[in-house]
């Protein structure tokens, strides 16, 4: 039975998430981190979604409202500057192949009728964006947003690859497309939940699930999907407006569809790869039993989370290396588990806020996090320290990164 108040409920600001949006955003252009790809020591930011924070500064609530409603209206911006940008980079091409000697343009013919059915994609690709922003003033339960009347400004290089790495997630989350890797990420973690509260033996709508950095929402549904009750959070809006979207305002099976690929002019087999669409939702997402317990919290993962002992279960997957120090997210993950409780995760430690400038970065190997998470007092119920997965792979790529994953379960003791 379609569960549709379920997820109809707009998505959930905890308190603290008034101040989690606004105050800790740095503005973007002070500083980028590195486009997803590689980075000059050859590191890969594949999987990069943080928008980053600001040193902890005390201000005003005056001035967190004001720098909350700024970067709320920066992000509305750069999903309305895609077209705009996206068309830039095409005309640029067009402009150097036309530069070309004759002779050479004439060995390709296709290329130029190429770029046409690229920019017919990023018009496509625009209206998508513009559905996902419209109506967002509205969707938090306990903040509204003042239509602004902001023209359109361009965007920063860092906020335009954000928003082409969440046009990607949509492949990992919510298309069939992505179903290899939710099957080598997500499903993992949900077998776990599943045996370490088996329907059997337990009222599994009373066993409360948290997933932090919950991206675009598929595992966190696809818990709830199970019976569980389920949390995501997130705090980056670009995922927030997105999830809010595909959760809220999607009911029928692939009745959208975005060109993820457009953005990717090397590595290419053939010129169609780039422009493959991908479909979504791959199911619809109100198809959750009656009276399931779905729901999204925006804010930071540590401001939010305080209450002690509250959940019975915790999976992070592609998330402790979010951290600027992940010895932080441990600490809040012992203290708001229950006595019993289970942390299920499955991730690379490709830490973010490596490389950043001005921006506190504790790199810890695995072999040290365990240490931690045993003098913790957790006690570990299973371990891989291999598994393989990617993060929003383009199949048909001259080029893919893999990941050897860690995967474990610890247990809170009673
Ligand atoms: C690499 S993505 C993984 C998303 C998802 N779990 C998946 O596997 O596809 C990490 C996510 O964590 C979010 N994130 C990072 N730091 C966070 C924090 N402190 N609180 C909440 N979310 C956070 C990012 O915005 C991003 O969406």
């Amino acid at each position: 039975m379609a569960a549709a108040c379920a997820l109809s409920r707009k998505t959930a600001a905890a308190p603290q998430m008034e101040a989690g949006l606004g105050r800790r955003r740095k503005s973007s252009d002070g500083g980028s981190p590195p486009s997803p790809g590689c980075s000059s020591n050859g590191q890969c930011w594949e999987h990069e979604e943080v928008e980053r924070p600001l040193y902890r500064q005390r201000l005003s609530p005056r001035e967190e409202e004001r720098l909350e409603n700024e970067h709320f209206w920066k992000i509305i911006n750069a999903f309305n500057y895609y077209g705009t940008n996206i068309h830039e980079r095409v005309n640029r091409t067009e402009k150097q192949f036309i530069s070309l000697p004759a002779n050479q343009q004439k060995l390709l013919p296709q290329f130029l009728s190429h770029l046409e059915k690229i920019r017919k994609c990023i018009d496509h690709n625009q209206q998508i964006l513009q559905a996902i922003v419209n109506d967002c003033m509205h969707m938090f339960e306990n903040k509204e947003y003042a239509d602004d009347g902001n023209t359109i400004m361009p965007a920063s290089t860092f906020d335009m690859d954000k928003l082409k790495s969440t046009i990607k997630q949509f492949i990992r989350d919510w298309s069939e497309d992505g179903k290899a890797e939710r099957d080598s990420c997500y499903q993992p973690i949900i077998n776990e939940v599943k045996k370490y509260f088996p329907k059997e033996k337990c009222d599994v709508s009373k066993i409360n699930v948290l997933v932090p950095g919950a991206g675009l929402g598929r595992l966190a549904w696809e818990i709830a999907n199970q019976g569980y009750s389920c949390q995501g959070n997130e705090w980056s809006l670009f995922m927030l407006f997105s999830s809010n979207f595909v959760l809220n305002r999607c009911s029928q099976v692939n009745s959208f569809k975005l060109y993820p690929w457009i953005h990717q002019f090397s590595n290419n087999r053939r010129s169609a790869d780039q422009i493959r669409p991908i479909h979504f939702p791959d199911v619809n997402p109100h198809d959750l039993l009656s009276g399931v317990n779905l729901s999204m919290t925006a804010g930071d993962f540590q401001e939010i989370y305080t209450e002690r002992s509250m959940w019975d279960c915790i999976a992070t997957c592609f998330f402790i290396d979010t951290a600027h120090n992940v010895v932080d997210y441990i600490d809040t993950i012992w203290k708001i588990l229950k006595p019993g409780g289970i942390w299920i995760n499955l991730g690379p430690l490709l830490y973010h806020f490596e490389n950043l400038a001005n921006e506190i970065s504790i790199e810890l190997s695995y072999e040290d996090i365990k240490n931690v998470v045993l003098q913790y007092g957790f006690c570990f119920e299973e371990e891989k320290e291999s598994v393989l997965t990617t993060y929003t792979v383009n199949d048909l790529s001259m080029m893919k990164y893999y990941y050897e994953c860690v995967f474990f379960v610890v247990r809170k003791p009673e």
